[in-house]
């Protein structure tokens, strides 16, 4: 079966709701407050936003286009695109390398993440006292069965998914899940900005502080801008190439990245009110999710374990849905190249499985796999985050704007002239040729000159 063959999303609202459910995710609930905190918290905000409706929203635009146009999956998109020369299935296929590592990265952290859940339901996570959570998320880290255990039924609640299908799979999953996750996350801020002294965790977070920012947080800026919006990795097209065919591509966007920015703001306002009002340093970079918030949960006068539960829950079903998109963009590859869905999304499961358990076990102690000083998670961290997302993002750019028809993008986003698109031409000409290329070839430049480690 074919991407084409496949059936897709069934209404706009679905497309939406798939779409926002691969864009929010870890990216939005652990990496956006820390990332926002450390780089002047409002000053890192105005340049995030910014970035994320100028460059973000225009490459999705691109994406979305190349998938409809097609209606096949990335490495026979941009060939099919391109009068059929060969040489432009490289964009894919970056794009296929960047899912699968991104994916098992992901999958590691999905499942700590689960971990949590877990140990939340069953109170294990507050039962320790005396073990502070850094230490409690060292010997979790340190263990390496659980720490396979957990990310390998996380890979599998998520095949379940891919096996349903795209509508009644994906579609359905994500048309539950977003609103869940709204009605979740706005109950734990209401929560967060109820406490005493909260105030001083919304000045953090939205206070611009310029100094914090420099080319470093401005660079960040940019990669969390493409990574949140599931950009630069072919996953937009394959949703793209499920897209029905009266959709109106523009507005779909706009939604699908005012929702991603949203969940992003909310998160920093559920976490760091509550982080100062507990007198806890906010500045603890990745961590923050996993060692500072059970100890402001702790802390709670009432409702710590449910509000820990909640937390976790959000957080996991948050990465559900974008590890789902990850893992149909590698099904829809192999379909399109004339496997079955089943044995297709099957093979990416047990091929993932395999790389997400080295990643797991090379993350800490005995079994930590090093080179050049970094760890073997480190690394994949580095190239899936800096190195391989921008420079894919560019080449879709430069592709979109040099080599695709000019007439095919305006007639894809118009609906064959049913809408009117007096917005194309400025969008085209100014964003697609050279604003977008200029950041992202800036981002990708700098990153490698070490402005990024
Ligand atoms: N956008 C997701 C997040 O913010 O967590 C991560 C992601 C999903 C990136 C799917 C890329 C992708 F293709």
């Amino acid at each position: 079966m074919t991407a084409s063959a496949n059936k897709g999303f069934s209404s706009s609202f679905g497309v939406i709701m798939a779409a926002a459910g691969s864009a929010v995710g870890l990216g939005n609930i652990w990496r956006f407050p820390y990332i926002c905190g450390k780089y002047g918290g409002g000053a890192f905000l105005l340049v995030y936003l910014f970035f994320v409706f100028l460059i973000g929203m225009s490459l999705l635009m691109c994406e979305f286009t190349v998938g409809r146009r097609t209606r096949r999956a990335p490495v026979k998109a941009y060939p099919a695109l391109a009068g059929g020369k060969k040489g432009w299935m490289a964009i894919g296929l970056l794009g296929i390398v960047t899912c699968f590592l991104i994916l098992s990265i992901y999958l590691v952290i999905s499942g700590w993440t689960l971990n949590y859940f877990w140990e939340s339901v069953t109170g294990t996570l507050f039962g320790q006292s005396g073990v502070g959570f850094d230490v409690h998320f060292g010997d979790f880290a340190a263990h390496s069965v659980h720490r396979v255990i957990f990310m390998l039924i996380f890979l599998l609640l998520g095949l379940v998914v891919i096996l349903c299908g795209v509508e009644s799979g994906i579609e359905r999953l994500s048309k539950w899940l977003m609103p869940i996750l709204l009605v979740l996350i706005v109950a734990l801020c209401v929560r967060s900005l109820t406490l005493p002294g909260a105030a001083a965790g919304l000045d953090y977070l939205f206070h611009p502080d310029f100094s914090k920012l420099g080319g470093e947080g401005i660079l960040a800026a940019l990669g969390q801008s493409l990574f949140s919006l599931s950009v630069g990795m072919g996953t937009m097209v394959v949703y793209g190439s499920y897209i029905p065919a009266d959709d109106n591509i523009l507005k779909s966007s706009i939604w699908i990245t005012v929702c991603d920015v949203a969940i992003a703001v909310l998160a920093g306002v559920a976490i760091f009110p509550a982080v100062f009002a507990c007198g806890m340093e906010p500045g603890q970079g990745a961590g923050l999710v996993y060692v500072v918030l059970p100890a402001v949960f702790q802390s709670f006068e009432f409702g710590a374990q449910l509000f820990a539960i909640l937390f976790f829950l959000l957080l996991s079903l948050a990465a559900l849905t974008s590890a789902i998109s990850l893992h149909e963009t590698l099904t829809a590859f192999l379909t399109d190249a004339g496997m079955k869905r089943t044995p297709a999304a099957v093979l990416v499961a047990i091929a993932e499985g395999v790389l997400a358990s080295a990643v797991a076990i090379s993350f800490t102690g005995e079994t930590a796999l090093t080179a050049a000083d970094r760890t073997f998670f480190d690394w994949m961290d580095y190239l899936t985050a800096y190195v391989l997302p921008p420079v894919c993002a560019l080449l879709t750019v430069l592709f979109v704007g040099w080599i695709m028809k000019k007439d095919d993008i305006n007639d894809e986003l118009s609906n064959h002239g049913k809408l009117s698109t007096p917005w194309f031409d400025a969008f085209y000409h100014v964003m697609v040729r050279f604003v977008a290329p200029v950041a992202l070839a800036t981002v990708l430049v700098l990153g490698m000159m070490g402005y990024i480690k």
